[in-house]
């Protein structure tokens, strides 16, 4: 078994009903690994580094869980990104501390999946929003283990019950994907 770290970088779990559901499932599928709630721990975006990259160092597996919001990861995911992936410890000829890991994205979009693509509402796919996390993975010398992605779970329709109803399966549909990815690795 590999140790499985789980960051969520959604903004604000309290206003989250996908990435909620999400995590809320894999915490009961993967009781040994490690969740990494960024809102709960750092509202005020002030990351404890060297904590975050100890959760780093421990895992094989990093898990990003995060709703899309502005075709990239929220701001407190990439703030943590920016203080923690730093010189020396993810990077340059010293910093080799997550060579070897797999990295794997987990997100979910309002637009539904079938939006993103040329000439559709989103104009680009999935795949081209994603280089930057593709890259910081091959430049911390970790292995890009791929993405799971939900669509069509809007805040919209969120008043709505069967609406409602619909992005609870969907998100744990999401939740057993994700599962078997990590199952594979395993
Ligand atoms: C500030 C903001 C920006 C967003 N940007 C996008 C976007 O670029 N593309 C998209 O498909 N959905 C976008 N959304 C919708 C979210 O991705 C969607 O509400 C989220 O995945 C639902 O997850 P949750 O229930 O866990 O919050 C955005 C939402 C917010 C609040």
């Amino acid at each position: 078994m590999k140790n499985v770290l789980i960051v969520s970088g959604h903004n604000d779990l309290n206003n989250s009903l996908a990435n909620t559901i999400i995590l809320e499932n894999l915490q009961n599928s993967l009781p040994a690994a490690e969740f990494d709630f960024l809102d709960k721990l750092y509202p005020d975006y002030e990351f404890d580094v060297k904590k975050e990259q100890e959760k780093l160092v421990k895992a094989d597996i990093i898990v990003l869980q995060f709703p899309i919001f502005w075709y990239s990861v929220p701001s407190l995911m990439k703030k943590w990104f920016e203080d923690i992936f730093i010189h020396g410890f993810s990077h340059g000829s010293t910093g080799k501390a997550l060579a070897g890991k797999t990295l794997i994205a987990s997100f979910t979009t309002g637009s539904p999946a079938e939006a993103y693509k040329h000439g559709g509402m989103q104009n680009y796919t999935l795949d081209e929003f994603l280089p930057p996390l593709i890259q910081l993975a091959a430049i911390s010398g970790m292995n890009w283990g791929g993405y799971v992605h939900t669509g069509g779970v809007s805040y919209a329709s969120r008043n709505d019950e069967a609406a409602q109803k619909e992005i609870k399966e969907k998100s744990f549909q999401h939740a057993q994907r994700l599962m078997e990815k990590l199952t594979a690795l395993f």
